[in-house]
């Protein structure tokens, strides 16, 4: 398996997140070239500056694989629209990370300055919003306005997730279902939506729709449990961005809040914005020594399954055999990131 798009943090050695196969490898630097030329289409210089430095920084491309093997597994051929998606939902990712590093206060994604750090908080705001103007606009341009009204609507949920995420910051009693209510709308919607724009470039029929919106609903949120469980129990090295973030930001997420014991409950309720790093070290070679990473694990290979399950009743092909193959491949890639 090669990976689809280099990028610091996909490009630590060993196996790769991204399944691919010849007809994605010719199509995707089409998609590269569309995230391009939407991402440095501002009439003011230094918004492309911006815009194109996360976009050209890579990614692993893992909307952009699903979108497309969905929908040439679909219709038998990858068509400008289905390209088109794929830029579109790339660059609302992107520009949706624009917001959330200044939300996270990062420095750095996808091995680059992110637009908070180098030019403030103001320009990010604006940065992103650009993006993500774009990625509708380009959608109702070239694929139709089903296709920006699916992507609008991602948009808010994207924002509903974020906030849900926010009004529970510092929580030590949030539960595991808010968590995951949250993730369904900020991660989750865009898989979901990734999926319905793939098999509606290849004019799937409604049911075949539904089944690619559920695949990719479930996809997305085990895609981000993963990602969460890597901000608990993975490596800065590993990695390629630094771990314990997310207990740092006062965002307890699912696999967390699933294998707290009281008394770390406690220690977060009662020290939760000013625990020191010695507190969050503890707390991370506790969690590690539990059955966090295992019971996780589990959860996302039942997800995978459910994923592969919901999948439409399509011919077989090779483009079949990558969506049923990517849920897997990406958790296998995951796991082989913890420490
Ligand atoms: C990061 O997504 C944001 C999450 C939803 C966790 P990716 O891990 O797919 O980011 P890139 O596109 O590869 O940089
Ligand atoms: C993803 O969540 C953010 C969005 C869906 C916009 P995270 O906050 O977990 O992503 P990382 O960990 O910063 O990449
Ligand atoms: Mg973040
Ligand atoms: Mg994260």
């Amino acid at each position: 398996m090669a990976t689809a798009q280099s990028s610091k943090q996909s490009s630590n050695q060993g196996q790769s997140a991204v399944p691919t196969m010849p007809a994605l490898a010719r199509a995707l630097p089409r998609v590269e070239d569309e995230i391009r030329a939407l991402a440095t289409s501002s009439s003011l210089p230094i918004v492309n500056t911006f815009s194109g430095r996360i976009t050209a920084a890579g990614g692993k491309r893992l909307r952009s694989v699903l979108i497309l093997s969905g929908s040439l597994a679909v219709a038998g051929t990858i068509t400008d629209k289905a390209v088109t998606a794929a830029a579109c939902v790339e660059l609302l990712h992107a520009g949706s990370l624009v917001h959330d590093d200044l939300m996270d206060n990062a420095e750095e994604r996808r091995g680059v300055r992110t637009v908070n750090a180098d030019w403030g908080p103001g320009p990010a705001v604006l940065v992103g919003d650009f993006m993500l103007a774009r990625a509708s606009q380009a959608a109702l341009d070239r694929i139709s306005p089903f296709a920006a009204s699916r992507l609008a609507r991602t948009v808010a949920e994207l924002v509903e997730g974020q906030v849900l995420e926010v009004m529970d910051l510092y929580d030590a009693h949030r539960t595991p279902d808010n968590a995951l209510r949250s993730i369904e709308l900020k991660t989750g919607a865009l898989f979901e939506v990734g999926c319905v724009l793939a098999a509606h470039c290849a004019d799937a029929d409604e049911e075949t729709t539904t089944a690619m919106a559920r695949f990719g609903g479930l996809f997305g949120v085990m895609f981000q449990i993963l990602d969460d469980l890597l901000d608990l129990a993975s490596t800065a090295q590993r990695l390629g961005k630094p771990v314990g973030n997310d207990i740092r930001q006062g965002v307890y997420t699912f696999p967390l809040l699933r294998a707290l014991t009281d008394d770390q409950r406690t220690l977060l309720a009662r020290r939760g914005r000013d625990l020191s790093d010695a507190e969050l070290t503890g707390l991370l070679a506790e969690l590690r020594q539990t059955s966090l990473v295992a019971d996780t694990l589990a959860h996302c290979t039942s997800l995978a399954a459910r994923a592969v399950r919901a999948l439409p009743d399509l011919p077989d092909s090779e483009a079949l055999g990558i969506l049923r193959e990517l849920p897997g491949a990406y958790l296998d890639w995951a796991a082989s990131r913890i420490a």
